[in-house]
């Protein structure tokens, strides 16, 4: 494991423990979060971030809600776990794995409410879910890791635009992940990382993690990304999704769909790596698909220095989307869903066991 991005600490009266990434890389320091509003607050600020990450970071969000004295009823327990998810909910909009994991924790916690009404039942259900959805995240990562390795050749380069590495999951990453893996079937793969404006995930995040892998990592800004691909430099792209549509357009961190295009334009491979939660059955396409809108500081004066005019309006979209007819594949758990369709994707979503 690169990192310990995201953990449970302690047993049924624990706590989170996570990495504060609004510090790196210039720290590294572990926020040990025990409260609802503070898990919002965390998501909210990008402390722990990258749609997989925040499922897991929700699920044990809903754990600390209904954590209590002993001897509570069902229903009383239930009910507070029902309060915390739609706390969480109203954290970030975008990454669908926020509210698939909530929905995976209030099905447990009806399940066992329904079987009796010992309200500590309730609580370990929800207590396991949580411990349920961190465990599998990290083997999802691993598959997507092996399928996605087969994927690239001893030498290659590969260009990846924020960061769906270790510190977006609970293990290796999904874009990341197959470089990981390709690493140590002993190929030699380099990464080009795209800065990520404004938030500087691919500089702050992806090329500290690439380090302490000691995989080969060249930082560039966003908009040389088409430059080094015009240049023969890049073999294939990867980056991660915080929300698939039913037909395979990827929603994906601002900035993606230009490298997307830029790909199509310099004949370079454009995969998007994502487990089967990250996809929403209920959205035929991606036009649906809620962005989050952030605060204007972030383009104006990110990181403290003041870059831009006083009172210039400011657009501020976190997330676009890819066109399917962009995607040369989509990683999953269960295999490589190559150039997606609604069928396609269908089929994946079947053979995971979630229905479409
Ligand atoms: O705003 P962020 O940092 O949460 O955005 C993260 C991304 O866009 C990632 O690429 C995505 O969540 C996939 S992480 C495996």
């Amino acid at each position: 494991v690169p990192v310990e991005t995201i953990a449970w600490q302690g047993g049924h009266a624990g706590h989170v423990r996570l990495i504060e990434q609004t510090l790196l890389p210039l720290r590294h320091e572990v926020l040990e979060v025990k409260s609802v509003p503070a898990m919002v607050d965390a998501i909210k600020r990008l402390a722990v971030r990258g749609a997989p990450a925040i499922g897991v970071a929700a699920a044990f969000g809903v754990v600390l809600g209904a954590q209590g004295r002993t001897g509570r009823t069902a229903r009383e327990v239930l009910d507070s776990a029902l309060a915390a998810a739609d706390e969480l909910a109203r954290s970030r909009p975008t990454a669908v794995n926020l509210f698939w994991a909530l929905e995976r924790m209030r099905a447990a916690g009806r399940r066992a409410a329904e079987r009796g009404p010992d309200g500590d039942a309730v609580f370990a259900a929800l207590f396991d879910e949580s411990a349920a959805i961190h465990r599998e995240d990290r083997e999802i990562c691993r598959r997507i890791g092996q399928f996605g390795a087969e994927l690239l050749r001893d030498g290659q380069t590969v260009l990846t635009h924020c960061n769906a590495g270790g510190l977006a999951t609970a293990d290796y990453g999904t874009a990341l992940a197959p470089i990981y893996v390709a690493s140590e079937q002993k190929k030699r793969i380099a990464v080009y990382a795209d800065e990520t404006r404004p938030l500087l995930q691919g500089a702050r995040l992806t090329a500290w993690e690439l380090l302490q892998a000691g995989i080969e990592c060249t930082l560039i800004t966003d908009g040389m990304a088409g430059r080094v691909m015009f240049e023969g430099k890049i073999d294939a792209v990867f980056v991660g999704a915080d929300r698939i549509a039913r037909n395979g357009d990827v929603c994906n961190k601002i900035g993606t769909y230009s490298v997307a295009v830029l790909a199509r334009e310099n004949g370079v491979p454009f995969y998007c790596c994502a487990p089967l939660s990250t996809f929403d059955p209920t959205l035929a396409d991606g036009s649906q698909i809620p962005i989050e809108e952030r605060a204007p500081e972030e383009v104006t004066e990110g990181f403290g220095r003041r870059t831009a005019p006083p009172g210039v309006r400011v657009y501020n979209p976190a997330f676009d989307v890819t066109p399917a007819r962009l995607v040369s594949g989509i990683v999953t758990e269960v295999g490589v869903i190559e150039a997606p369709t609604t069928a396609k994707v269908e089929a994946a979503l079947r053979a995971g066991g979630r229905s479409a």
